[in-house]
């Protein structure tokens, strides 16, 4: 289960990547002035400030608490609340919705996309960027591996994440009623921060905190080793651990 503690010094100190390239998404959503948009899965508030100085009136949105009161230090001019993916609301119909790596964290997909439907106006258009089929492969086998070898899994069982194929996504879109006009899916191995340390304080970010709580520290320790043993060879590279993320991409448009 997703404990939704996270850490917000580590996240905005170590792993300013997750907004960096989310930047380059932000032109295909294209704010313009005036444009009511919403930021779903916030995270600290980068992209949300980013789409407010295109001149859009823009809230941001998150689930978790800690992310939300650093979003709302951080910019302060903004509004953010704390909301949930698959149970929201807006007070009036949106020009556009923007996530950025944000919806791998939520399985029902289709509430997700059934809240994201109504809350566009006719016209209104969902930008989104995720995680897709095969993302972080290596990491995900190499955690498979260690926890099983560890005594804490049994095969093939660690999948915490929604990591969807065009086709899967696309049609849960359509089946939703909305058109998709694009969607790609692409590798993006992402360098993690300089040194040695990287794997181990990604792993211990987006993974042992939120999914291994009920181990003990040491035993987590334990855990993130044997996982960085298993990845050295194919991740670590000119100095630096590298994450390999595939990512998927969409636009869709609400018609009705
Ligand atoms: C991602 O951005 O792809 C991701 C981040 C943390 C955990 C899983 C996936």
């Amino acid at each position: 289960m997703l404990h939704n503690h996270w850490n917000t010094t580590l996240y905005e100190g170590q792993h300013g990547f997750v907004w960096q390239y989310g930047e380059d998404l932000l032109n295909l959503l294209s704010p313009q002035v005036g444009d009511r948009i919403l930021d779903l899965g916030c995270g600290t508030g980068q992209l949300t400030d980013k789409i407010a100085t295109h001149g859009a009136e823009v809230m941001g949105i998150d689930h978790s608490p800690a992310m939300i009161e650093k979003a709302r230090q951080n910019y302060p001019h903004l509004r953010f609340d704390i909301a949930d993916a698959r149970n929201f609301q807006v007070e009036q119909p949106l020009d556009a919705i923007f996530s950025n790596a944000a919806l791998h964290w939520v399985k029902e997909a289709d509430a997700v996309v059934s809240c994201i439907d109504k809350a566009l106006k006719s016209g209104g258009k969902f930008v989104a960027e995720f995680g897709g089929k095969g993302n972080i492969k290596a990491i995900v086998q190499a955690l498979q591996d260690a926890l099983m070898e560890l005594g804490y899994n049994s095969p093939g069982t660690i999948n915490p994440w929604y990591f969807p194929s065009i086709s899967e996504y696309a049609t849960l879109l359509e089946k939703q009623g909305l058109e998709v006009t694009y969607a790609t899916l692409f590798d993006r191995p992402t360098p993690l921060e300089e040194g040695s340390t990287g794997m181990a304080n990604w792993l211990q970010m987006f993974f042992t905190s939120q999914f291994l709580t009920e181990l003990s520290s040491t035993q987590q320790t334990k855990v993130i080793q044997a996982v960085e043993e298993r990845l050295q060879p194919v991740l670590y590279k000119d100095g630096r651990w590298w994450a390999d993320y595939r990512r998927i991409r969409v636009v869709a448009i609400k018609h009705r």
